[in-house]
């Protein structure tokens, strides 16, 4: 069958069911499986996950090619710079994961000040012997400098719940430093990257993984942290040194450390689940169901219109 549309996944809910309805030249078949490889041929969109690369190779295999959809913000993983020479339009899924993703940076954050899932596991272990004074103290956030990396749009959705929480949001992104950065209920400097790293007590990574941001957290970065400044990460694990940050952990140098993600996913470095002080997520970062249900609606619609199918 000559196949227009080719997707890894029928998605959360019922939008590519809907568009095959209308476009019933749609296959659904594994990444890389041998269906997926020939329908290539013919396809004009592609869609994909955040955890399927798209290779130049696979561009030059799919000669109709005129889309290809993620099913995420984050495009790291296609081949941007060839698309964009080609005119193959990349259909991703802003805006409608910001709350979430804003969210799950939240929950990673007050995990680790909190000491929640140690909290959790203790009474689980049905070894808790009762309220004492000094039982798995955290820290407090409140008056404290929250360091954000990336002023897009969840950069600034997490700058909002950490004010409600007290504390004081300041920027670091691509754009240079000075001025300010409006995340709605106020505004906070954007600083340079030295300067933003001195003064975090908690940092937590919004911007994407590109040729610039890769291992912009490195150990030198790392080590500019205030001893005891916790880390978040619900962007990408690459942006991050994760060798570096583990030995930080260790030593204490780093007080904790909450992650979404991981340089290569699913692969999940083992020294992270003996490292102290970390909880670990497997990037559940825009995964609830409105929020999946809102993505495969904007992914459909702009492969429909990627495509012209409704004209
Ligand atoms: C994305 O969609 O790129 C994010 O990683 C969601 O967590």
């Amino acid at each position: 069958m000559s196949v227009r549309i080719l997707s890894t996944s029928w998605l959360v809910g019922e939008a590519l069911r809907e568009l095959g309805n209308s476009f019933p030249k749609l296959l659904v078949t594994p990444f890389r499986s041998p269906e997926w490889n020939a329908a290539l041929q013919s396809a004009e969109a592609i869609v994909v996950m955040l955890s399927e690369p798209i290779k130049e190779s696979d561009i030059q295999a799919a000669p109709h090619l005129k889309a290809i959809g993620t099913y995420s913000v984050g495009v790291n993983h296609l081949p941007v710079s060839m698309c964009e020479a080609k005119g193959i339009t990349i259909v991703n899924t802003p805006e409608v994961l910001t709350d979430s993703t804003a969210d799950i940076a939240l929950g990673l954050l007050l995990s680790v000040t909190r000491r929640i899932a140690e909290g959790d596991a203790l009474v689980r272990s049905g070894t808790w012997l009762g309220w004492t004074p000094d039982q798995l103290l955290g820290l407090s956030l409140a008056g404290k400098s929250c360091g954000i990396l990336g002023s897009g749009p969840i950069g600034k959705a997490f700058a909002k719940r950490v004010w409600a929480a007290g504390m004081k949001p300041i920027f670091w992104d691509r754009e240079g430093c000075g001025g300010f950065v409006d995340f709605g209920p106020g505004s906070a400097p954007r600083l340079a990257l030295d300067d933003l790293l001195q003064r975090s007590a908690v940092l937590s990574l919004h911007c994407p993984l590109t040729d610039s941001t890769r291992g912009l957290l490195d150990r030198s970065a790392l080590l500019r942290l205030p001893r005891g400044a916790v880390v978040i990460n619900t962007a990408r694990g690459g942006i991050v040194d994760e060798s570096a940050a583990i030995e930080m952990l260790e030593s204490g140098h780093l007080g904790g450390i909450g992650l979404d993600v991981y340089a290569d996913e699913p692969n999940v470095n083992p020294n992270w689940s003996s490292a102290p002080r970390t909880v670990l997520l497997p990037h559940l970062g825009s995964a609830t169901v409105e929020t999946r249900t809102a993505m495969s609606g904007l992914l459909c619609e702009g492969i429909a219109k990627a495509l012209r199918l409704f004209e």
